[in-house]
């Protein structure tokens, strides 16, 4: 049996016995902490907790850690990345930088299709061994959870291809890892006149296999103005379901498009990004279990305004925040940025950020029985800061490096 203490903890954060699934409204506000704590782990799993005041333990049974001035809490869940792609596009970025928008370079055949096609003359091996060390650095930046999205395949062949190396990750990452089937995330090139036709291809062709070989936890459509319209998306939320492809929307970033509602009415998990988010939407979400996840990084990647966290959270709403990891609008999986930008961006508190990157990114993969929080029997995916004087620091120091050390 393999057995640790960490000991010495300044704060233990974010513990958590209630069963509860999700951190909902004015509970955000609300994180339960130990102060000059210890942590029992036994066989990867947290066995124990409590005030050092109590610590009674044979060390010589246990490997040590200590963990003076250092802060610990569960590691980030990242419930929304599309980390396998071929190549970075530093060029659109520059192109931004010159007057164009995301929509103006996606219309040019840059952004999704640019990726794509990157992706189909890139072999299988090579976007495993690039995704994997995007994997890795995530990992050191503090997330023990991550979900990954295809996408950039667009043709039945890429899109399997793109999952095919999810699973891969899956199996080798040593974190636990959700894999989303995407393939309505831009209209093919060779089906601009005929956008339906993709969705049929979809549909027909694409869902019967990705579910029958079992190759994705969830579906998601990117619901948006120059997209796919709401017609189109429940055809394909429709079809997935017979697969039990619980839906996880691409939803409001670019317009009231709908995406949310649509969301909510096929008993999505969550719905991401919101950007353009009103009061009806609050409203449908409040009478749903669908988790909003917010992406501050593709907002201040791409000059957007921010999703109105404060807004939802005051409404009483629960909310995720998770780092929309990809090439065109949020090339980052740095998780304490994204922390940073829900404080000073979307004036979220450091409990509530805490909570959102906790339980309730676990939540919006379906995996809030066994990750984002501190409690017995749950995985030891735990964060060690290096000393801080806070927690707010942690956020407030928005370059400094503080993760020491991440525990899978
Ligand atoms: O979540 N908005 C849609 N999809 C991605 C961006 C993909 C890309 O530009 O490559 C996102 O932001
Ligand atoms: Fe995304």
């Amino acid at each position: 049996m393999q057995q640790m203490i960490i000991k010495n903890i300044r704060f233990l954060m974010q513990i958590d016995e209630s069963g509860r699934r999700r951190v909902c409204g004015e509970e955000m506000k609300r994180v339960s902490s130990l102060e000059d704590a210890y942590l029992v782990i036994r066989d990867g799993k947290i066995a124990a907790y409590g005030k050092m005041d109590d610590y009674r333990f044979d060390e010589t049974e246990y490997q040590i850690i200590d963990a003076t001035g250092r802060f610990v809490f569960p590691a980030f869940c990242d419930s929304h990345t599309h980390i396998v792609y071929a190549a970075s596009r530093e060029s659109e970025f520059v192109d931004k930088i010159n007057g164009l928008s995301y929509v103006e370079i996606a219309e040019r055949g840059g952004g999704i299709l640019n990726s794509a096609k990157r992706l189909h003359d890139t072999p299988e091996e090579e976007l495993c061994k690039q995704a994997m060390c995007r994997v890795r650095e995530c990992m050191g930046f503090g997330t023990g959870a991550l979900e990954i999205k295809s996408g950039y395949g667009l043709s039945l062949e890429d899109e399997l291809k793109m999952l095919r190396v999810i699973r891969r990750i899956k199996e080798e990452a040593g974190i636990a890892v959700r894999s989303t089937f995407l393939a309505a995330h831009a209209i093919p090139a060779e089906y601009k006149a005929n956008p339906d036709g993709y969705v049929d291809l979809i549909v027909k062709e694409m869902i019967p296999i990705v579910g029958k070989e079992d190759l994705a936890d969830y579906i998601d459509v990117f619901c948006d103005e120059g997209f796919f319209t709401v017609p189109q998306t429940e055809r394909i939320l429709e079809e997935g379901a017979k697969y039990g492809l619980i839906p996880k929307i691409h939803a409001n970033e670019l317009a009231l498009s709908g995406g949310i509602q649509v969301g909510v009415r096929h008993g999505a998990l969550s719905v991401d990004h919101l950007e353009h988010t009103g009061d009806a939407e609050i409203e449908e979400l409040l009478q749903s279990e669908t988790m909003p996840a917010l992406l501050p990084g593709a907002a201040f990647f791409l000059g957007m305004n921010y999703p109105p966290a404060r807004k939802m959270i005051d409404a009483g709403l629960s909310v995720a925040l998770a780092s929309d990891y990809n090439p065109g609008s949020s090339p980052s999986g740095n998780m304490k940025f994204v922390m940073s930008l829900a404080a000073i961006k979307m004036k979220m508190l450091p409990e509530e950020i805490l909570n959102a990157v906790t339980l309730n990114g676990a939540y919006a993969m379906g995996l809030e029985k066994e990750y984002g929080s501190i409690t017995v029997g749950k995985k030891a995916s735990v964060v060690i800061t290096k000393p801080m004087p806070s927690f707010a620091y942690f956020m407030y120091a928005y370059t400094s490096d503080l993760v020491e050390h991440v525990l899978f």
